[in-house]
């Protein structure tokens, strides 16, 4: 067959690439438009969501697999199956529900397996009726469109891990994050045995569904008390006492997220830690306390970092407060001992 570049011909050539053009166009919108910016409200939602979702099933399997952990004497197969079930049921619930925003980054610890769909779903909660219980709060947060690629979500299925497994819940929270541009704006921390949620927005506040938004204007100085870890207590606290001054109480927590709360209530006034740490166990801390009016940074004095690209763990401390981080970190930094370079 030949073609004639006659006048039908060419008609029918440009009807034909006018089709083409307008499915391209309706394809890229139904697809690729919508996905490309979020509203950083939904985004928001969905973290308060995945820290409940994930809280109630770690408390569940707690209590399924607590009497089981009783009678086998606390043994240590006992207790890494009950830690493996519930990071793992935690981790994929709170994934799966930020699935709902297809290309957003979610980072979390790896875990050596995923388990099948099968496995979680007794777990799995109704959305809409978790939703309902937050719902009025989360509409007050101020909110606007980003693309995807500026954020990133930190999500933590299980933090004070050891603690899980010793039945000293108090320490327990899951957590997630979101960051924009590598800095934390919004952190949720639930704490499941205490079915208390803690969330907090860069610039707008932090609240608490035990006790509702937090007004720091009246708050009494914080009592001189240092949270840190439960595992090496011993060193910061003969650090603390030389650089900071001997009035101050070491209070050895487990859990990042249970000991920036502790900050957030003014139950303490620092938060230190000498070695390195994990920025799922950090980022909604970080936002939080940042959204109390604090600060969190570094051993070296620098913030710290949540780009998907960076290293997911900050090896240089941490020091954080709702005030007087850069004067304590002035006191601190002439006994710190010099991170490698020079
Ligand atoms: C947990 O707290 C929420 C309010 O934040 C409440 O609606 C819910 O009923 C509580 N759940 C339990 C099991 O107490
Ligand atoms: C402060 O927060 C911690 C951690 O959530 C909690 O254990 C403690 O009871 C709280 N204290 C007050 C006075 O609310």
């Amino acid at each position: 067959m030949q073609i004639h570049p006659n006048l039908a011909n060419i008609a029918k050539v440009l009807v034909g690439l006018f089709f083409v053009y307008l499915l391209i166009a309706i394809f890229s919108a139904k697809n690729a438009m919508p996905d490309a910016y979020v509203e950083l409200r939904d985004v928001m939602s969905y973290a308060v969501l995945a820290v409940e979702m994930g809280g109630h099933a770690v408390k569940k399997i707690h209590e399924e697999q607590g009497l089981n952990i009783e009678e086998k004497g606390q043994t240590d197969v006992g207790k890494a199956e009950l830690l493996t079930t519930a990071d793992l049921v935690s981790n994929h619930l709170m994934l799966g529900l930020l699935e709902r925003f297809p290309g957003l980054t979610a980072i979390t610890e790896e875990k050596a397996e995923d388990l099948p769909d099968k496995d979680v779903e007794r777990y799995r909660e109704d959305n809409y009726a978790l939703w309902l219980e937050f719902h009025k709060i989360l509409e007050t947060l101020p909110s606007a469109k980003y693309p995807l690629h500026r954020i990133n979500v930190w999500v933590d299925p299980l933090d004070a891990t050891q603690e899980y497994t010793e039945g000293l819940t108090q320490y327990v929270t899951t957590m997630a994050c979101v960051t924009i541009d590598g800095k934390a704006v919004f952190g949720a921390i639930y704490r499941p045995f205490d079915n208390e949620t803690v969330l907090g927005l860069v610039d707008w506040g932090v609240y608490s569904t035990r006790s509702g938004k937090i007004d720091y204007s009246d708050f009494p100085p914080a009592p001189k008390k240092v949270m840190v870890s439960r595992s090496h207590a011993g060193k910061v606290k003969e650090f603390v006492k030389e650089a900071l001054s001997d009035e101050y109480e070491i209070i050895p927590a487990g859990g990042a997220g249970y000991k920036i709360l502790n900050l957030i209530n003014n139950t303490a006034e620092f938060y230190v830690h000498t070695t390195a740490i994990k920025k799922w166990d950090l980022c909604a801390a970080d936002a939080i306390i940042r959204a109390a009016g604090g600060a969190m940074i570094d051993l070296e004095g620098s913030p710290i970092s949540y780009w998907s690209t960076s290293d997911p763990i900050s090896r240089n401390g941490l020091l954080t407060a709702r005030k007087g981080v850069y004067q304590a970190f002035n006191k601190l930094k002439p006994f710190l001992k010099p991170t490698g370079k020079q």
